[in-house]
């Protein structure tokens, strides 16, 4: 490779997982970004060894970037425990890389410190500001509807993402971010910074000068972590109105430090942390303008008096050092307690005869007028079962009626696709409606929005109670006291589930089949159930 002796010779080894690759157009300048991380590592007198790690683009992937998760986190472990590497930084953004990589990381508990790639910058089209994700979805319901042309989509796509980065709304990358953050995995205020700022280039070869001291340090992800450190970041989570998608990575992270998070703790918490960030997709602003008005930092100083604030951190310092002096210049951006966008995070858990271990409803994002309602269930039972009839203009539906999908959960999907946003029926968007109640066991986009009840537990693949619903039955969702309701007797429930049949498994080999025998149900984080716990792989014995 060219090395001498004195480049390495008892200097740290820094392993840098780089999730950067062609597919990957969030993480495009990660190429280059890497070299400012080594640029740092140099500096420090450390021995940075860049590799490679699967992007998992979000975008790009079938059936989804979910089903690949644990296959990152697996890889970012195995790599750290069969290279020889002293400490890593981890370099991801695009939704799953970064619990992916800090699953791995916390599994395999070496120094770790994480560069997020930063959000894209803001997207135009005539005049108007475009959010990732959340915009699409807006003007793909009015090209379905007729109000735009293929004309004004095609400049809708080219003015939507205008740079290397992730989501720029509260998506799931900006959430697991800024959770990567609170969590004192990256340096203060890293998670904000648009990619394409020379900050972020900074920030990166920071973050390379500290992992090398952090090694020196000793200082591990086990040092970090705790059931406090958690709680801040679901505080952050809700005070962010973050995404859906952050209750199930949570409970994985926390699952690989040995930690347990119940639904409940979601729901606790939730109860007493406003929501603080208006951003869409629940309302305005955009990751830039959260940057200018001050960032992470900002909000966690901001909300200081909710955080525990002497939790140890990546720098060496505590998360209350950490942002000592930080300020909103925005208050509209970024507001405070006193004067919050909500007094309740908005991630709600419900439960009730249709979901007995748990479904999530982000309220923040929904039409509050659906969160008290009863309807007639449509239901369909699968992906393509929906794409088939959903432009049907005979489909008996109306604005009342509640869209069921079933059978894309983490075993069903597999993976649980993020199909939890149900298309609006094209003969009633022509009637101008914009939101229905839809429940399933699937995901949904972080930049998604309306009344969506997901991740219903345990998913109808396994013969959960979504497997039993019948089109024309009753369904109630009560936001307000946290139920979720088929209104169908007991003895008749009975008798649908004798009559009902698994269905056989969609991999019959390689890691389709691995996935879908040994995942987790989504109240329980999808992990492996071999991969949680908070024991390192020990090395095995050479005879
Ligand atoms: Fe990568 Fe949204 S597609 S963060």
């Amino acid at each position: 490779m060219g090395y001498a002796r004195e480049d390495y010779e008892g200097k740290p080894v820094i392993a840098i997982l780089n999730t950067w690759s062609d597919v990957s157009h969030c993480h495009s300048h990660f190429r280059e970004r890497v070299k400012d991380v080594k640029r740092g590592v140099w500096q420090a007198g450390g021995f940075p060894l860049e590799i490679p790690a699967i992007s998992l683009a979000e975008v790009f992937q079938k059936p989804t970037t979910m089903m690949y998760r644990n296959l990152l986190a697996m890889e970012a472990e195995e790599l750290l425990r069969s290279y020889p590497a002293d400490g890593c930084v981890l370099m991801g953004g695009c939704d799953k890389t970064m619990p992916g990589l800090m699953m791995g990381a916390i599994s395999m508990n070496l120094p770790s410190i994480f560069v997020p790639a930063g959000p894209m910058l803001r997207g135009n089209w005539q005049g108007k500001t475009l959010g990732s994700g959340s915009d699409v979805w807006k003007y793909w319901d009015e090209l379905r509807a007729g109000n735009i042309d293929q004309n004004d989509w095609r400049e809708i796509e080219e003015g939507i993402a205008r740079s290397p980065g992730t989501c720029m709304t509260m998506g799931t990358a900006s959430t697991m971010t800024g959770i990567a953050e609170t969590l004192g995995f990256s340096l203060p205020n890293a998670s904000t910074i648009p990619a394409p700022d020379s900050n972020h280039a900074r920030m990166a070869s920071y973050t390379g000068r500290r992992i090398v001291d952090m090694v020196w340090e000793d200082l591990k992800p086990s040092d970090i972590l705790s059931e406090r450190v958690f709680d801040n970041a679901i505080k952050v989570l809700m005070a962010l109105g973050g995404s859906t998608n952050a209750l199930i990575h949570v409970i994985a992270l926390a699952g690989r430090a040995g930690i347990e998070i119940p639904l409940e703790r979601f729901e606790e918490i939730g109860r007493e942390t406003p929501y603080l960030v208006n951003m869409r997709p629940s309302s305005k602003y955009l990751m830039e303008d959260f940057y200018y008005a001050g960032g992470l930092s900002a909000l966690l100083e901001g909300m200081r008096d909710l955080l525990e604030l002497d939790v140890p951190t990546c720098t060496g310092k505590t998360l209350g050092e950490n942002i000592g002096g930080a300020r909103i210049h925005n208050s509209d951006v970024i507001h405070t307690p006193d004067k919050p966008m909500q007094a309740e995070g908005g991630l709600i858990v419900l439960r009730g005869n249709l979901a007995p271990d748990g479904a999530v409803i982000k309220t923040t994002a929904a039409d509050p007028k659906l969160l008290q309602h009863a309807g007639r269930a449509m239901v369909f039972d699968n992906y393509n079962d929906m794409a088939a009839r959903l432009e049907d203009p005979d489909l008996d539906v109306d604005a009342d009626s509640i869209l069921i999908l079933r059978n894309s959960g983490p075993q069903g999907g597999p993976g649980m696709p993020e199909w939890g946003m149900l298309p609006i029926p094209k003969k009633l968007l022509k009637q101008g409606v914009r939101d229905m109640v839809r429940i399933s066991d699937a995901r949904m986009s972080g930049t998604s929005y309306g009344t969506c009840v997901l991740h219903v537990s345990p998913e109808s693949w396994i013969g959960g109670p979504l497997a039993l619903v019948k089109t024309g039955d009753i369904v109630e969702l009560d936001v307000a006291g946290r139920r979720l309701s088929l209104k169908v007797s007991d003895e008749e429930l009975a008798e649908r589930r004798k009559q009902w049949k698994p269905a056989p498994r969609k991999f019959e080999r390689g890691f389709g089949k691995l996935f879908s025998e040994r995942v987790r149900q989504a109240n329980e984080g999808c992990d492996f159930d071999f991969l949680e716990g908070n024991a390192p792989t020990p090395e095995p014995e050479i005879h």
